[in-house]
Parts: structure tokens; sequence; C-alpha cells
């Protein structure tokens, strides 16, 4: 078992991209775990071209472990510009191989990021339905 942080970890970790908060964001998820009391948010601004709903900006806050903000971050990018559909799909496995892998232990901060944009998609969803 590996408990070193990959060089991907340790470069997203210490220069997070997408970091902050989008304004005038129209979907915010926020998630927070219970195994560690950590927080995450990811803010999404969706639009729509030619039919589709197109993630074209994202952003995320992580009060968090090194792993937190480095997987918030990472989701961020593989998200960007993808449709809500397409992001959907993205899972905690993908962004710990983006990230050229993951501590077992550490899991569980990127099932954070997942269940975290996951909501952000659903609250875009459920504001649009207002
Ligand atoms: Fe809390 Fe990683 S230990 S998110």
């Amino acid at each position: 078992m590996t408990l070193e942080y990959s060089k991907k970890v340790k470069e997203y970790f210490l220069h997070p991209k997408n970091m902050g908060e989008i304004k005038d964001a129209n979907g915010i998820g926020k998630i927070g775990n219970p195994i560690c009391g950590d927080v995450m948010v990811i803010y999404i601004k969706v639009e729509k071209k030619k039919g589709k709903e197109i993630i074209k900006d994202i952003k995320f806050k992580a009060f968090g472990c090194a792993a937190a903000i480095a997987t918030s971050s990472m989701i961020t990018e593989l998200a960007k510009g993808k449709t809500i559909e397409e992001a959907k799909k993205i899972g905690l496995r993908d962004i710990a191989e983006s990230l050229g892998g993951l501590p077992n232990i550490k899991m569980h901060c990127s099932s954070m990021a997942e269940k975290a944009l996951k909501k952000a998609i659903e609250n875009y969803i459920e504001e649009k339905k207002e």
C-alpha cells in the first residue's frame, strides 16, 4: 500500500487550478465528508449551446487535506467544456487516475469531489425548473 502522493497530486495541491468562486454560478454543490469533517464546494456556470448544456466555467473551494484540494482541482479540469451528461459520468477513479494515482486511504477525498460535482449539476437542474 502506497502512502506517498504522486508528483501530480503534489503539483495540483501546491498550484491548484480553478480555485475560487463563480459569483453568477447557476449550480452549486457543497459536500461534507463524514470521515474527516472536511468540506468541498463546486460552482458551475452552465450555458446552452446548440441544444447542449455545457459547463463553460467551474471553480472549487476546499477546506481539507492535500488530496481534497488536488482532486477537486482535477475534477474542475476534467469537467470544463463538457456537457452536463458527460460531466455526471466522471468518477472518483477517473480523478485519481488523472492524478497519477491516490493512496487507498485517500480515495474518499476523490469521492467527495465526484459527489460535489454531481450535486452542483443536480442543483443546476433543480434551479432550471423554477
Ligand atoms: Fe478529508 Fe481528504 S482527509 S478530504
